[in-house]
């Protein structure tokens, strides 16, 4: 029996077809209009910590340790 490893973006994804450029990390990253900074971050392989973010339901953010500056 193997394990299948998904990657979770935090965040589900921005259905809009308006792109978006933002820069992480000094890294540029082009994602939809309305992407969120933790899914945009692990589009471009740098995660941010999260407990309570998963890519199945809209962000509420409850236990604040997504924080980013
Ligand atoms: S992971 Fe961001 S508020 Fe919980």
């Amino acid at each position: 029996m193997s394990l299948i490893h998904e990657i979770d973006y935090g965040t589900p994804a921005s259905k809009s077809e308006t792109m978006v450029t933002l820069t992480i990390d000094g890294q540029q990253i082009s994602v939809p209009e309305g992407t969120s900074v933790m899914r945009a971050s692990m589009e471009a392989g740098i995660e941010v910590p999260k407990l309570c973010a998963t890519d199945m339901v809209d962000a509420f953010g409850s236990c604040r340790l997504c924080l980013v500056e």
